[in-house]
């Protein structure tokens, strides 16, 4: 499997409007039990960028589909469980040329948003550093009848495996990660043109910073 490290998607490119992202590896990484003590909420970034063919694979691990064309149903399923199958969990990529959403199906990122907006990601210093950020949206209209307090108690546990995803892809991959539910989500919200639906939490990417 070739990697491609061109950074035509994490640079800071023009933006277009849409990417499509390099296939992700999926047979690579450390045991999994080396990936679990490894697992830790780091802060500081340096200016290193993350790939490419890491982006594609941080997304894939995050909540990308693992079921194989032949044997899914409709839609698919994910690398992250959700109640009911409802995969109401939007991976939003804050970048220097713009914001994407990540399509799952064709592996591509659309242009959401031109423009740096890494730092309306979170409220903490940090995401100014990080060279991306994935914000997790829950897309409540993806959660058929729910009533709305039953939306908010299984769309955040859904959140939670898609992040604990993250954190054990970059401690596979030796990046640096944090979960962070302090956001700005009157800011996000009409950023990230949501309706019915609600940021959930945001995880800056990079490398650590020594
Ligand atoms: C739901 C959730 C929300 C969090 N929000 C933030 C946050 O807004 N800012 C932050 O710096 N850390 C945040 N954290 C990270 C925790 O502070 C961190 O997981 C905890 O201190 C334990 O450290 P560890 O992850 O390295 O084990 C959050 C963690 C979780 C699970």
């Amino acid at each position: 499997m070739t990697k491609t490290n061109t950074f035509e998607i994490t640079g800071a490119v023009a933006s277009r409007d849409l990417f499509s992202l390099p296939p992700p590896a999926a047979d690579k990484g450390v045991p999994l039990m080396a990936a679990l003590k490894e697992r830790r909420s780091a802060r500081t970034f340096s200016e290193e960028p993350v790939t490419d063919q890491q982006l594609s694979e941080l997304l894939w691990a995050a909540n990308g589909i693992s079921s194989s064309p032949e044997t899914h149903e409709d839609k698919g399923l994910r690398t992250a469980p959700s109640a009911k199958n409802h995969q109401e969990i939007e991976l939003y990529v804050f970048l220097p040329s713009g914001i994407y959403l990540y399509d799952t199906l064709n592996n591509q990122l659309a242009l959401i948003r031109d423009g740096d907006h890494r730092s309306s990601a979170g409220r903490q210093p940090f995401f100014e550093e990080a060279p991306l950020s994935v914000c997790l949206v829950a897309d409540f209209s993806k959660m058929g009848n729910y009533l709305e307090k039953k939306r908010a108690f299984f769309s955040g546990l859904d959140a939670g495996y898609v992040s604990q995803n993250i954190y054990l892809y970059c401690a596979s991959e030796g990046l640096a990660t944090v979960a962070c539910g302090m956001i700005n989500r009157k800011l996000l919200h009409p950023l990230l043109k949501l309706e019915d639906a609600k940021a959930m939490l945001s995880h800056p990417v990079g490398v650590r910073k020594i």
